[in-house]
């Protein structure tokens, strides 16, 4: 179905940090999958990894148990500090995952409490559920009658956020920096406000950290550079580097609202899937990718902030480690395109955002290349 604005191009390979059209042109890539990619491609311990697991078992059923699950629940579980997991297949799985197990956790208490608070520019996926916790009327338009139970706030205000919450309100739904609403740094005073509202009136906070988590902004989890800790937790995109994996992760008093029955997934935390997110997680550490988000992250804000100065046309540059947006005066599509006529893709964040997500593992020099083929993109347009 006709359901994606394509890009004019058939990528057919990548090799860390660059991509091939069936063309033969090479590119940078910088979108990664859209924060999917998270050791670049073919990465030699995912291919390893991978081809193992196709040998071994590719899939089996959560009729069984999994070893590779077990250990990547634990594994989460301990860099998470939350108490367990249950793993789907995307990032919306996780999200509905989350709703569900918030009016299950009230449900169980006797509470009336089901409602859901996020905020606007929000982005949460596209089931009913989760098209209807995202902030964004685009994505409603057609698709009603959508569920009951959804409140939007606007990021950044706590007092919109407490004259919101009521004696219905199950949870709050945020993401930590909003990804394809612009780039939007949620602050660290107004999520340990949002984790102070929440703990007063006994409703959960939970994190979508689809597109924020596992290194993708310099911490395993956005979260923890505002120290706070969230009840509930959604992971998918970098989770599994590629190949499709999400997760929902709570406290074990919230996770014990679910029970056989109650939720489920039939690939969810398959061998496959988890294998891949568990070489994803090994790969972090051992190459200490963190500090390679960090220091790569300020050397991206740095050039662009440089590119600001001699283009006006850039407005503001923000974001956390490797997501970072450049907001610009005028339509970034444009730009867009013809940066990857230069060779080097990027994408929006809403209309006049450019968003660069590269891999966790991008080296100084591609980060120089990326920097230097969007200022002759940018020459070549004024
Ligand atoms: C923060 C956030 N949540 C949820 C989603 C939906 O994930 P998926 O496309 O895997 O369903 C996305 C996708 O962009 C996202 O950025």
């Amino acid at each position: 179905m006709n359901t994606y604005a394509r890009f004019p191009v058939t990528l057919v390979k990548g090799q860390g940090s660059r991509v091939w059209d069936n063309a033969g042109h090479v590119y940078l890539d910088f979108i990664s999958g859209i924060a999917v990619n998270t050791l670049g491609h073919a990465h030699p311990a995912m291919v390893a990894a991978l081809s193992d697991q196709a040998a071994t078992m590719l899939h089996c059923s959560n009729l069984f148990h999994i070893p590779k699950q077990q250990q990547l629940a634990e594994k989460l579980v301990a860099l998470s500090g939350l108490g367990s997991a249950f793993f789907c297949n995307s990032g919306a799985e996780a999200n509905e995952a989350a709703i569900k197990l918030a009016r299950k956790y009230f449900y169980d208490q006797g509470s009336s409490r089901r409602s859901v608070i996020s905020a606007t520019q929000s982005f949460h996926g596209r089931l009913l559920s989760t098209l209807t916790a995202t902030g964004q009327d685009k994505v409603k338009v057609g698709f009603d009658p959508l569920p009951p139970g959804f409140v939007h706030v606007p990021l950044n205000d706590i007092e919109a956020l407490q004259q919101a919450v009521t004696s219905q309100t199950a949870a709050v739904l945020l993401e930590p920096l909003q990804g394809e609403g612009g780039v939007n740094i949620a602050q660290a005073s107004y999520l340990q406000a949002v984790r102070r509202l929440c703990d007063e009136h006994g409703i959960l906070l939970m994190l979508d950290e689809v597109q924020t988590g596992v290194g993708r902004t310099g911490s395993m989890f956005a979260f923890e550079q505002a120290g706070i800790k969230p009840d509930v937790l959604t992971l998918a995109k970098g989770l599994g580097g590629g190949v499709p994996i999400g997760a929902l992760l709570a406290t074990e008093k919230v996770a014990a609202s679910f029970g056989p029955g109650t939720h489920g997934s039939t690939f969810g935390g398959n061998p496959l899937s988890c294998s891949a997110a568990l070489t994803v997680l090994d790969v972090i550490e051992s190459e200490s990718l963190l500090d390679n988000v960090k220091a790569r992250g300020e050397q991206l804000q740095q050039g662009l902030n440089a590119l600001k100065q001699r283009f006006p046309v850039i407005q503001d540059v923000r974001g956390q480690g490797l997501l970072v947006g450049a907001q610009l005066s005028v339509d970034a599509g444009p730009i867009v395109t013809a940066a990857r006529d230069e060779g080097l893709m990027i994408l929006l964040a809403g209309p006049q955002v450019l968003r660069f997500l590269p891999a966790l593992n991008v080296s100084e020099e591609e980060v120089n290349e990326a920097l230097a083929l969007l200022a002759s993109t940018l020459e070549a347009q004024a």
